[in-house]
């Protein structure tokens, strides 16, 4: 048995994508006059003197041999706004350069605009790796952008924000820089904005005459069909004590229906929230104010991200 039969190839690819890259397109002359072009994430620097870098091809790839017998080659890093011309170089076609924007070096080897970077080489070496060809260059110019790099991670274009560990890389305004410990503490602010919205949707429960705990009751049901009670009391966040008697009081109110581990909305339990959603969701875009939509989704799914590692 080889190596390679002991591992799941699917699991394999998996666990390499885990490593993000950057998306490049590497051209070259074919041997018939014509040019080829290769969308490529293999790439890496080798060395810095003699100035190296490499790539890996597909010994199944058509254009292989453009780059194995040919003299010289450009690495085009593609920027982030370069989506769809990595799939167009990753598609197998008679002329990828039919109807694209190129020019050519000195070389004579197509050379694409608007990229985070560009590396011109001469062909360095070629290695047998497997099914793939490694093939290393020699830089003999480059150029670079301040164009932001398409990456590739996990099988998905990405684009690269930096770490909050990279805090001197990040432009911090001044008015942050200089707050106190507690003012940019993330518990604070969370149970800070907690109190703030909270403070308003009190208000607006207050003018409708219904109870908080009875609001978040009949809002976590809302929509749903039913829901088991361990859930419901979940959603709304309320102790054992507090959830089971509120529970009991809006069944024998007539709100819920709980049918064993069920519990449901009544017809008079929903026409008794739902006209509270609407003022719920102007309570909640009040919240969000300064936010644009995309913004919004985003402050909401990252909190939801938080709520998912912190559970
Ligand atoms: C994001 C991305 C990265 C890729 N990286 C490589 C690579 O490093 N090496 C490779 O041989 N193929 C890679 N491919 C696939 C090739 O681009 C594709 O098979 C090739 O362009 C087919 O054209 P050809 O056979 O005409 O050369 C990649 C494709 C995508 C979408």
């Amino acid at each position: 048995m080889t190596a390679a039969e002991n591992l799941d190839p699917m699991r394999f690819r998996n666990a390499l994508g885990k490593f993000a890259t950057g998306v490049t397109v590497v051209t070259a002359k074919d041997l018939e006059g014509g040019y080829v072009g290769t969308t490529a994430s293999s790439f890496n620097s080798v060395s810095l003197d003699p100035a190296l870098v490499l790539w890996s091809i597909d010994n199944n790839a058509r254009s292989l041999p453009a780059y194995e017998k040919g003299e010289h080659f450009v690495v085009n890093m593609l920027a982030a706004d370069q989506v769809s011309v990595s799939n167009h170089f990753a598609r197998q076609q008679e002329d990828k350069f039919d109807g694209m924007d190129y020019e050519l070096n000195a070389e004579g080897i197509p050379v694409l605009p608007g990229c985070a970077a560009t590396f011109e080489c001469k062909l360095y070496a070629t290695y047998e790796g497997g099914d793939h060809t490694i093939i290393v260059g020699e830089v003999i110019r480059f150029d670079t952008s301040n164009r932001k790099t398409l990456l590739f991670h996990q099988g998905a274009y990405c684009v690269s924000e930096y770490h909050p560990a990279a805090e001197n890389r990040v432009a911090i305004p001044a008015n942050e820089k200089q707050m106190s410990f507690a003012e940019n503490y993330l518990p604070y602010l969370l149970a800070r904005g907690f109190y703030q919205v909270m403070d308003k949707i009190q208000d607006m429960l207050n003018r409708q005459g219904m109870a908080e705990l009875e609001y978040r009751v009949l809002a976590s049901l809302l929509g749903l069909k039913n829901r088991t009670r361990k859930d419901l009391q979940h959603y709304s966040v309320l102790d054992d004590e507090s959830f089971e008697h509120e529970l009991d009081r809006l069944s024998n109110e007539g709100l819920v229906n709980v049918e064993g581990d069920q519990v449901s909305l009544t017809e008079t339990g929903k026409e008794h929230i739902e006209p509270l959603l609407l003022i719920a969701k102007a309570n909640e875009a009040d919240a969000l104010g300064q936010f644009n939509v995309e913004e919004a989704l985003l402050f909401k799914r990252y909190l939801r991200m938080m709520l998912e590692w912190t559970a």
